[in-house]
Formats: structure tokens, C-alpha cells, sequence
């Protein structure tokens, strides 16, 4: 079968066509005809292409029975942002609709498979910047389309929970779970496959978004959070002792705003006094605080639900001293803490793809009517 050329859809042809979508040699090998299978016999073989657009990282990924990562490209847009000193939406938005056919193209290639091998294709709906997420759902609805496989609109905060569960066989939810980026900064008691309570949230700032802004006060590259990262390793967390605000002292949300002047406000103090600035005593002393902030909140919530494990997910949990305060704390209570790898804590369609086979297990499709949503809510 395998050796007949056939049209989108699985037909034979008796001329093979070419469409130019991405590379010739992916689209013209189909090697199963188009699947329409019930969900219930959704198994650990099926496919699932992902497709992240939300901000300003393009990618596409090929997940096998929402376990199996067999590729995951990424392209990440920081460079094309960094003279802006922050993510501008239109230049995103350009950049995805350049990057992401060729993504895709090679995420195929990388998983050895074709389109004709998806069992379905998702994308994230929401949140995100508009402009970006309308170019990963149109095409990931007209590739669904095409093949005639359903289309998962994928939340972009309960993808990052998937990240923990891609990654780490023994996890699962129950949950409690720290969702910290650019854009969010959540603790998520996560019940179940889709069932989840915010317990708390930024009042301000997300922790992503702070650690960006200082990173820019300080003259430091963007995205500025792995650039503290690393100065921090080079500096002292006790020089300087910032603020530990907490936005209630029971409750469980956090306010990062106040710090992030407070860092301001010193170092225009030592420029005043004509005082050296160590850059690199700021960006370990700030980070310490961001640490020490959040652990302190994520392990009073893991004490108000009684959490037996903890997920760390987002793109501020590749920040070295997260993962080790946190672990740490989990550890001392004698409950087990999983982070992703890297390039999984940051945003990557492989999550996307993860995600979405849970749903689909759970028969939870989106119609091809489905818009996408700047503000879409977890819980
Ligand atoms: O999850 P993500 O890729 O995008 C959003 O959904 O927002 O997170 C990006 C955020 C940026 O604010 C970036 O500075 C931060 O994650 N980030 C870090 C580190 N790596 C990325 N923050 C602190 N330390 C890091 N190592
Ligand atoms: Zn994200």
C-alpha cells in the first residue's frame, strides 16, 4: 500500500501530486491512510502533532501515545525581540507565520513520520498574544482539516502541567502545581486530568515578567530571565536583602512588583552615591527573593491541600535556584518535586501534544468554529 501514491485524504492517485505545504519529501510518502478512530481505541501508538504559537517561541512536535516524544522543534523568536527589550506582537506574530510550516516540515521529519500518520492535530487556543495564537490554530485547524482528524484546542497553563507528565513516568496527578512564567505565575492544585482549583496567583507581576523587567533595568539581554540565572551563580544572595513581600501573609498569592522597585530604587541609590554597582550581586540577591518568595507560598499551599508531590512547570522553572530551593523544601517535607528538563520548562509544542492526548482520551475535541482566546482560564 505503501508504494501508491496517494492524495491528501488516503485515496490513490494515478499521478502522485506535490503539495508545497513544507517539504516534498514528507508530503508526498504518505504511509497510512487517514485514521478514523473512536476514542476509545486511542492507544500508547497514536500521533499527535502539537503546535505552540501563544508567545514568542515557534514550534511543532510529533508525540507518541502522550508519552513519547519523537521530536520537538522549537524556534525561539528572543533574538528578533531583544533591541525592543520585550516581546513585540506584531513582529511575534510575522515571525510565526514565517517559522512555522518549515517547523512543522522538520518535526515530521525528525519524528520519521508524515501527515498521514496523525491521529490528530492541536494547537494551543489560549492564553497568548492574539496575533500569534491565530497562526498555530488556523493552521493547525486546516491541517486537521485536510486529514480529517479531530483538532484539540489546548490550554496553554494546563500544557505546562503536561510538561511533568511527558517527562517523569512516575508523575501524576494528584498535583500540587507551580505554574511560573513570563505571563503567569499560579499554584494549581491539580486533581485529576482537567479537574484543577487555582489557589493562588499573582496580584501584579508574574515571576517571569519580573525577572524580564529587572534583567532590562540592569541592562541585561532579553529574554532576562536566564541571564539572572547566570549572573547569579557569579554573585552573593545575601548582599543586598530585598523585600519578601507577600501579598497576604495567609493566603496563598504572591506580588512581585514591589521587588522589582525595590531593586530599582537600590541601584539608583549606589549610582547617586557614586557607589559601584555588582550586577552580579543584584541578580543573585533578586532571585533569592523571587526564591524565597516562592517557595515559602507553594509549600503553604502544599500544606493547606496536604499535596503528596509537587510539579514544577513554566519557563521560570528552568531557573536554577527554584529547582533547588523548591526541591529542597519538598524534600525535607518527604514529598516528591518533578521539573521538567530545560527545554521542556520553557514553551514547546511537545506539552501542546501531550495535553491534548489527554483530552482526546477524555473526548474532548474542539470544533473547527473554535476562536482563539488571549485570556482563556485554566480552571
Ligand atoms: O513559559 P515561557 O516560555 O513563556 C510564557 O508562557 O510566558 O516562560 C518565559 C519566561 C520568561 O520571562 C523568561 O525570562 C523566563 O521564563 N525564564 C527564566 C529562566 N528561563 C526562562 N526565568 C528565570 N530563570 C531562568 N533560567
Ligand atoms: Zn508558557
Amino acid at each position: 500500500m505503501n508504494d501508491v501514491p496517494r492524495d491528501p485524504m488516503g485515496r490513490p492517485l494515478t499521478e502522485p501530486t506535490a503539495p508545497s505545504l513544507a517539504d516534498d519529501a514528507v508530503l508526498t510518502q504518505p504511509t497510512t491512510a487517514v485514521k478514523d478512530l473512536p476514542i476509545e481505541e486511542w492507544d500508547e501508538s497514536t500521533l499527535v502533532l502539537g503546535i505552540e504559537t501563544s508567545c514568542d517561541e515557534t514550534s511543532a512536535a510529533v508525540v507518541k501515545g502522550g508519552r513519547e516524544i519523537l521530536s520537538n522543534v522549537i524556534i525561539s523568536q528572543g533574538d528578533l525581540h531583544g533591541e525592543y527589550g520585550g516581546i513585540v506582537p506584531e513582529v511575534a506574530a510575522r515571525a510565526h507565520v514565517e517559522a512555522l510550516t518549515p517547523v512543522i516540515g522538520e518535526a515530521l521529519l525528525r519524528a520519521d513520520a508524515t501527515f498521514w500518520d496523525l491521529d490528530a492535530v492541536a494547537a494551543t487556543l489560549g492564553p497568548g498574544l492574539i496575533g500569534s495564537l491565530l497562526v498555530g490554530v488556523a493552521e493547525a485547524k486546516s491541517i486537521a482539516a485536510v486529514l480529517e482528524v479531530p483538532f484539540v484546542g489546548v490550554n496553554h497553563l494546563e500544557a505546562h502541567l503536561y510538561s511533568n507528565l511527558l517527562t517523569h513516568p512516575e508523575a501524576k496527578f494528584p498535583a500540587l502545581a507551580l505554574v511560573i512564567s513570563g505571563g503567569h505565575t499560579l499554584i494549581v492544585n491539580a486533581l485529576s486530568d482537567g479537574d484543577y482549583d487555582i489557589v493562588g496567583t499573582t496580584i501584579d507581576d508574574a515571576a517571569g515578567e519580573a525577572f524580564d523587567k529587572v534583567a532590562r533595568f540592569l541592562g541585561l539581554d532579553y529574554p532576562g530571565g536566564p541571564e539572572i540565572d547566570r549572573l547569579s551563580l557569579l554573585g552573593n544572595p545575601e548582599a543586598v536583602k530585598f523585600p519578601r513581600a507577600m501579598a497576604t501573609e495567609s493566603g496563598f498569592d504572591v506580588s512581585y512588583s514591589g521587588l522589582k522597585t525595590a531593586v530599582i530604587n537600590h541601584v539608583r541609590k549606589l549610582e547617586t552615591a557614586g557607589e559601584a554597582v555588582v550586577v552580579e550581586d543584584i541578580a543573585a540577591s533578586f532571585q533569592q527573593a523571587v526564591v524565597d518568595i516562592q517557595v515559602a507560598k507553594t509549600m503553604a499551599a502544599v500544606e493547606y491541600v496536604e499535596a503528596e508531590r509537587v510539579f514544577l512547570c513554566g519557563g521560570v522553572a528552568a531557573n536554577s535556584g527554584l529547582r533547588q530551593g523548591l526541591g529542597d523544601a519538598c524534600a525535607a517535607r518527604g514529598i516528591s518535586m518533578t521539573v521538567p528538563p530545560m527545554e521542556l520548562c520553557t514553551d514547546n509544542a511537545a506539552m501542546v501534544a501531550a495535553c491534548a492526548t489527554a483530552m482526546i482520551r477524555r473526548g474532548r475535541t474542539t470544533s473547527l468554529d473554535a476562536a482563539p482566546d488571549p485570556n482563556l482560564r485554566l480552571a
